[in-house]
Order: structure tokens, then C-alpha cells, then sequence
């Protein structure tokens, strides 16, 4: 009889088990502490070909003992906080919604720059989760120094562990980069045993602006880039995190020279005929190549015919006509008129009072504008190149090193997991956390359901023992 009813429970609790598909969820349960850690480091306009003129000692170690990529695309608008929204949460700029480094109220013509827009929660919380909140959600420990988005509350919640850098800040100074390294490192990931960190750097994006991408400035500007790599790396083995850590290196944009006065026809929206400010009820220009128009009610077609065909080196969409492959037209912050200049070129209002020698913004398409990628760690092939890749697959690739369920997102893990070293047990859909929750339920129940079988089978049998002896 207790054989008997030994089989029968066995058979009921593992049911589920046999029901469960191939190639299950089984091991996961009980590998949950194979995660490795995640550093992001974005390092802000490095387009991809700046280490070919300089040498960089580091970036071609850390390319030897990891993954290279050609170059990566950027999101358009290729822009500071918009391009990082997407590295962040996976989306193109018109399906998160942070459509320009600047906020502005077209009703009130009041703009914010971009250090002010930092602490706009609604215009960064517009409906995509940055994955330090989705990290968090699912129980791993988030940090984030300096990276665009940072300092907003998104859905009542901000990465827990942050730094966001003051008002006026030294961007280029590589004594302070070391301190926020040693912070990162040493006292995020060590000691705080964070999962998770992006790590945001403010140059070569600057010495680009105003020296040039193919001045020396910038050059020796790379020059201190590598030397941080180098500084990070040793910091990571100083710590005994090498083989747990992975990192990836990337970046928001790219960095091409505008030609200079005299040389060409400036686009000056002012001086084009037939054009007037006094048709425009808001305008975000003067701020690289790209721009944005509001007319006024029913202006709308006698400012598009003035602009378009107005010079060589300016395209002028509708909203609705900008090409699909920009993914820059469905959003509601998105005004009617969408100005392009030519690399080169930048949209000027009135006068032309940006001096800047380089410049971004342009174009997705256009080379100068791909950045870098690269990454190393123990989820990583060795000294492997790989094709070019959209910066919009980086956060399923990040989602799946750190074993969480991504959002709704516009890339595919089938994108880089050729970068990744087969593993057994480990990986985001095998750690899936919610299937993991349910593989767990699914036992309780049985073995509830065993129980329960087993107290009707003894009870059962004790009242037909109590029968046959009374
Ligand atoms: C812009 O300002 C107007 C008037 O104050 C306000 O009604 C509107 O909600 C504001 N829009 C945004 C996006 O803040
Ligand atoms: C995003 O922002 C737009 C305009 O500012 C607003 O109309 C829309 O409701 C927001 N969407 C979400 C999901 O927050
Ligand atoms: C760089 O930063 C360090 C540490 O914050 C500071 O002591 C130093 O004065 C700074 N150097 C410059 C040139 O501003
Ligand atoms: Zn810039």
C-alpha cells in the first residue's frame, strides 16, 4: 500500500516536469548566480575611425581580448541625449520620445538646454523604461554616473545608486575621470556589489566641436581616452572582477568638419526669399544641422515651398514625409517641419553664430557619424571583428548579459549573439525571471497536489482499515 501510494505521488508531482518543452528552464533555477556583472561606458562623439590616426594601445588590447565592431549606427538625431536614450532602452528616438538634447514649450516658447533638461522627468519618462529601472524591477542593483538620463524619475523610480555631474562641469578633466572611475569601480561594483552600471564621458565630443575631428587636439584627446581604458581595465583587475565583469565601450555619434566661410553658400534661413519668421510660430534651429519649424495656422505649405529646393545642401521634409529608415517622423514632440543639412552644412536662423569646426547631427547614414563599439569580458569571444551594428541592439545584448526580461524594444539579441561565448546554463531567456517564478509555482503546486492525493489515499485507506476491523 505505501508503495502504491509512493508511485502514485512521484507520478503526480513530476508531471508538470515531463509537460515542461525541450531545452527547458530547469537548470536555470539553480544557476542564478552566473550572472556577470555590466559596465557601459559611452564615451561622447567618438566616431569609429578616430583610433586610426593615434595610437591607442589599449583599445587595440581590450579589441585583442574581446569583440571589435567596425563601427555602430546611431539612432537619428544623432545627438548627445536622444542617441543615449536608445542605448539605453533599446528604442528609436520617435519611439522613446527624447527627441533632442533641448525640451521646449512651442505655446510658450520657452526652451531648456541640455544640462536643465536633465531634470525634466516627463520629457525622459514619455513611455520606454532605461534599463537601470528595468534592472531593478527584477531585483539586480543598478548605478549610473553622469549618462544622460540619470537624474529623471521614471515611473516613480530612479536608478538607485547615481551621480549626476553639476551645473558647470569640467567634462575633459582626466583627473576627475579617474575619481569617477575609482568611485565606479572600486566602490560601486566592489564593495556596494552592484550588477549594473553606465558610466558616461563627455569627451572627445568637445575637442571635436571646437578644434575639429582631424586636429591634433582631438587626437591627443584619444590619446586620454585610451589611457583611461587602460586605467579601467587595471582598476577592474586590481579588484579581482576581470572574470566576472563585462564591459562594453560605445558611443552616441560621430563628428564630421564644417567647411569654412567663403569656402561655401551658408544655409541661412533668413535670406532665403520668400521665407519669413513672421509665418513661424516656434523654431528650433541654430543648434548643428538639423532643425525644426512650427509655422503658424495655415503657413504650413508657404514655409515648406520656400525652404524646399531653397539650397543645395538643405533637404526639407513634412514630418510625415521624412524617409522611414531615419525613424524620426512619428512622434507628437516632433514639429511639422524637419530641416537636414549635408555633412558640412548647419542651419543657421538669422546669423551664423556657431563657430564650431565639427559638428553632429546629420544624417544616420552618413559615415562620419558611426561610433564606436567594443567590448570585452567572460560572456565575450576573444579577438573577434564583427559586422557593424545599429546602436538599438545593445540594450537586448545588455538585457541578455544580465539574464532580465527586456522591454518592448527595436532590436534583436539575434544581432550580436555571434559575439557571445556559448554557455550552458546561463543567459537572458534562460534566466528568465518570470519563467523562473512560474517553474517554481508549478512545482509548489504539485507538490501540493501530492500532498494532498497522499492525505485522501491514507485517510481512505485508514477508514476502510476502521471498516473491515469494525
Ligand atoms: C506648454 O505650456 C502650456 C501653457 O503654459 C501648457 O498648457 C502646456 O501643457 C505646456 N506643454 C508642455 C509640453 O509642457
Ligand atoms: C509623450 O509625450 C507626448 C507629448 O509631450 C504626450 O502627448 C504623450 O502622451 C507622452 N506619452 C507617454 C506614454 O508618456
Ligand atoms: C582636475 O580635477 C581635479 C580633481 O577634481 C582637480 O583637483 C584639478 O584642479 C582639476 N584640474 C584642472 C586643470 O581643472
Ligand atoms: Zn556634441
Amino acid at each position: 500500500m505505501a508503495r502504491l501510494c509512493l508511485a502514485v505521488l512521484c507520478l503526480i508531482a513530476s508531471s508538470p516536469c515531463a509537460a515542461a518543452p525541450p531545452g527547458d528552464e530547469l537548470p536555470s533555477v539553480f544557476t542564478g548566480s552566473a550572472r556577470n556583472k555590466l559596465l557601459l561606458i559611452s564615451f561622447d562623439g567618438f566616431r569609429w575611425d578616430y583610433d586610426r590616426d593615434v595610437e591607442t594601445p589599449n583599445l587595440d588590447k581590450m579589441a585583442k581580448d574581446g569583440v571589435k565592431a567596425a563601427y555602430v549606427t546611431p539612432p537619428f538625431l544623432t545627438i548627445t541625449s536622444p542617441s543615449h536614450f536608445t542605448m539605453l532602452s533599446g528604442r528609436y528616438v520617435e519611439n522613446h520620445g527624447v527627441i533632442h538634447n533641448m525640451w521646449f514649450n512651442t505655446t510658450t516658447q520657452e526652451k531648456k538646454q541640455y544640462y536643465m533638461t536633465q531634470f525634466v522627468d516627463s520629457y525622459w519618462d514619455n513611455g520606454s523604461l532605461p534599463i537601470w529601472i528595468t534592472a531593478q524591477r527584477q531585483g539586480l542593483k543598478a548605478g549610473s554616473l553622469h549618462f544622460p538620463g540619470t537624474a529623471a524619475t521614471y515611473k516613480g523610480e530612479t536608478v538607485k545608486v547615481r551621480q549626476v555631474e553639476p551645473r558647470f562641469y569640467d567634462h575633459s578633466n582626466e583627473t576627475d575621470w579617474r575619481l569617477n572611475i575609482d568611485k565606479v569601480i572600486g566602490e560601486w561594483f566592489h564593495q556596494q556589489d552592484l550588477d549594473f552600471v553606465s558610466l558616461y564621458i563627455g569627451e572627445p565630443d568637445l575637442v571635436g566641436h571646437d578644434f575639429g575631428p582631424d586636429s591634433p587636439e582631438r587626437r591627443e584627446m584619444v590619446q586620454q581616452v585610451d589611457r583611461t581604458v587602460g586605467y579601467i581595465r587595471n582598476k577592474i583587475q586590481d579588484h579581482g572582477l576581470t572574470d566576472r565583469l563585462n564591459i562594453i565601450i560605445t558611443s552616441d555619434h560621430g563628428m564630421t568638419t564644417i567647411l569654412r566661410d567663403g569656402l561655401v553658400k551658408k544655409i541661412i534661413l533668413s535670406k532665403i526669399p520668400g521665407f519669413s519668421f513672421k509665418d513661424i510660430k516656434f523654431q528650433l534651429l541654430d543648434y548643428g544641422p538639423a532643425g525644426m519649424l512650427l509655422p503658424k495656422e495655415g503657413m504650413l505649405e508657404k514655409v515648406y515651398q520656400a525652404l524646399k529646393g531653397s539650397h543645395p545642401h538643405l533637404h526639407v521634409y513634412k514630418k510625415e514625409e521624412m524617409p522611414a529608415r531615419l525613424h524620426y517622423s512619428n512622434h507628437p514632440r516632433l514639429l511639422p517641419i524637419i530641416l537636414i543639412a549635408d555633412p558640412g552644412y548647419i542651419v543657421n536662423g538669422v546669423l551664423p553664430l556657431n563657430s564650431n569646426k565639427g559638428e553632429h547631427g546629420f544624417d544616420n547614414e552618413v559615415m562620419d557619424m558611426k561610433a564606436l563599439f567594443r567590448a570585452v569580458g567572460p560572456d565575450f569571444h576573444k579577438d573577434m571583428m564583427v559586422d557593424p551594428l545599429d546602436l538599438v541592439e545593445v540594450y537586448p545584448l545588455m538585457c541578455h548579459l544580465l539574464g532580465i526580461n527586456p522591454e518592448i524594444n527595436d532590436g534583436h539579441l539575434d544581432n550580436t549573439k555571434h559575439m557571445l561565448v556559448p554557455k550552458k546554463n546561463t543567459g537572458g531567456e534562460n534566466n528568465n525571471p518570470e519563467k523562473k517564478n512560474q517553474m517554481e509555482v508549478l512545482i509548489g503546486l504539485s507538490a501540493l497536489m501530492g500532498f494532498l492525493v497522499l492525505v485522501f489515499i491514507i485517510t481512505t485507506s485508514f477508514n476502510m482499515w476502521k471498516r473491515t476491523r469494525g
